[in-house]
């Protein structure tokens, strides 16, 4: 399985990878999430891990345990895997944003249980930090991957989101086709740079797409230098 990776590509690299769904606080025991498993992203960190490079995997709610016998740190909220991704993002070589990051936030974590009172309830929601965002308008050197789950007019949001976010390459999915999405084993992707539509992969494991986005990556950073 892991002799196809293509042993050494990112030899020496240090890569940054995030996972998995951020969780918001409302109270002690509730939160907002979403329905990210995890499984792509780990896929990544697996498949550079195995192309030689030193992998650093952030990762937040997920629905499988991390893979064995890699760097990980655990984070719960966009906020903590904002620093988490910070703390590393200067030294590394390339970054892949896999993560499904929460867009908003209760914008008060109350610290005893919320009471139940009347009929209707409004939750005060504040936008979050967008990691990938901050990281494109400060990187110098570094290679950024970002990911779009889209369910509708999946080519313009991508392409959208690589010029506002400042990425090398974006991972476009539609999370509710057959055989895609969010839980699946498997993805449907569409790789697109800043020219337009690198590579249409068909329906593969998550595994294959990491070890095919991952040799993408690898051959345009020797490229570049
Ligand atoms: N992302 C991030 N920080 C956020 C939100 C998103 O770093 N606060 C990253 C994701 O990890 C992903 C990319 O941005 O790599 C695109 O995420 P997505 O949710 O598809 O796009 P948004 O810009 O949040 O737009 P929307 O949800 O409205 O489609
Ligand atoms: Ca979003």
């Amino acid at each position: 399985d892991k002799e196809q990776a293509g042993p050494g590509l990112l030899q020496g690299k240090k890569v940054v990878v995030t996972s998995g769904g951020t969780i918001e606080r409302i109270d002690p025991v509730r939160y907002i999430t979403n329905d990210s498993s995890g499984k792509m992203g780990f896929a990544i960190a697996e498949a550079a891990r195995a192309m030689g490079a030193d992998v650093r995997l952030i990762y937040g709610r997920t629905d499988v345990a991390p893979p064995a016998g890699i760097d990980t740190e655990h984070v719960q909220s966009a906020e903590e895997m904002y620093q988490a991704v910070l703390k590393h993002f200067p030294d590394s070589d390339l970054v892949i944003k896999a993560a499904a990051v929460a867009d908003y936030r209760p914008a008060v974590a109350a610290s005893s249980k919320i009471k139940k009172k009347g009929d209707t309830m409004t939750l005060e929601l504040v936008k979050t930090v967008d990691i990938l965002e901050t990281l494109g308008k400060s990187k110098t050197h570094q290679f950024l991957i970002g990911f779009a789950a889209e369910t509708h007019d999946v080519e313009a949001y991508a392409k959208d989101k690589l010029r506002r976010k400042h990425c090398d390459l974006i991972v476009a999915n539609d999370v509710t086709a057959e055989g895609a999405g969010f839980r699946s084993d498997t993805n449907i992707v569409q790789v697109f740079d800043a020219d337009g539509l690198v590579e249409k992969m068909p329906v593969m494991t998550k595994n294959e797409v990491a070890r095919r986005l991952l040799a993408i990556a690898a051959e345009r950073m020797s490229e570049a230098g």
